[in-house]
């Protein structure tokens, strides 16, 4: 892709702003104070920050990143850890939307914010909230990155899928955006059962025999369930006769349990 596109979109959020560089298109909004919705987007992001404190590359050029300080009357005061965990997986969902009409493969979710096309991933979600109550969510997306270029095994891109970005990725990230907008109407209270549904059936992870790495190192093994209405995975543990929700932990899939 020789030009990167650029474009506005007007008519969904009070802001866009095209980025040359940035460090991170995340703590470039948390750390701005315009109230009012707002989209920071940039092909050379610096220091991309993942989920649970990692670093996210995104290769200059081929690799948009994408963040959206949410429209601040579809955010709850307070903002909750429940609620926050509901968001991620409704991106997730809504960019996995935006994207499969362009691509004859199936793309589908890992659990919690992973978009993945087959078993790779193609693109992560971070939400963060700022001191004063402002919610960000961020999305890196490898676009147009060759197989040399991709930063991990594996990780995938839209173009080596097929996707043409010049003509179809303003018409992907309005798609996105306009559906977040319409799922986030009715968020509060979290993710009602219909929701739920829309998640778990592109969500790759459920029903699905799986790892659970928690974060201080410990690991179990089960088989993924469903989804609760806060956006926990429910896991029944081998070791275990529960069926217990998972809120912050990495997964893993091994193989599907049907
Ligand atoms: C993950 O998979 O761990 C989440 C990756 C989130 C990366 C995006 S890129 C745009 C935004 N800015 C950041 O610093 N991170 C998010």
């Amino acid at each position: 892709m020789s030009v990167p596109p650029q474009f506005t979109l007007d008519s969904l959020i009070d802001e866009t702003l095209w980025l040359d560089e940035v460090q991170s298109t995340n703590s470039f909004l948390v750390d701005r104070t315009t109230a009012g919705s707002a989209l920071a987007l940039s092909w050379n992001q610096t220091a991309g920050r993942g989920r649970l404190g990692r670093e996210w590359v995104s290769p200059s050029g081929g690799s948009l990143a994408l963040s959206l300080a949410l429209w601040p009357e579809l955010v709850p005061k307070p903002v909750t850890p429940e609620w926050l965990g509901a968001l991620s997986l409704v991106t997730g969902a809504s960019l996995a939307d935006a994207i499969r009409p362009h691509l004859s493969e199936p793309v589908r979710l890992k659990w919690p914010n992973d978009v993945l096309i087959g078993a790779k991933k193609v693109a992560g979600i971070l939400g963060e909230v700022s001191v004063d109550g402002r919610v960000v969510v961020g999305v890196g997306v490898n676009v147009s990155l060759t197989q040399d270029e991709l930063p991990t095994e594996g990780a995938t891109s839209l173009t080596l899928h097929g996707f043409q970005p010049v003509s179809q990725l303003q018409r992907v990230i309005s798609a996105f955006v306009g559906g977040l907008r319409d799922t986030l109407k009715g968020l509060e209270g979290g993710l009602t059962r219909e929701k739920r549904a829309w998640v778990a059936e592109q969500c790759d992870t459920v029903g699905r025999e799986v790892r659970v790495e928690f974060p201080g190192g410990a690991t179990r093994n089960g088989t993924a369930m469903s989804l609760d209405d806060t956006g926990r995975l429910l896991v029944h543990f081998d070791d275990s006769n529960l069926v217990e929700g998972v809120d912050a932990a990495d997964v893993i899939h091994l193989r599907s349990a049907h």
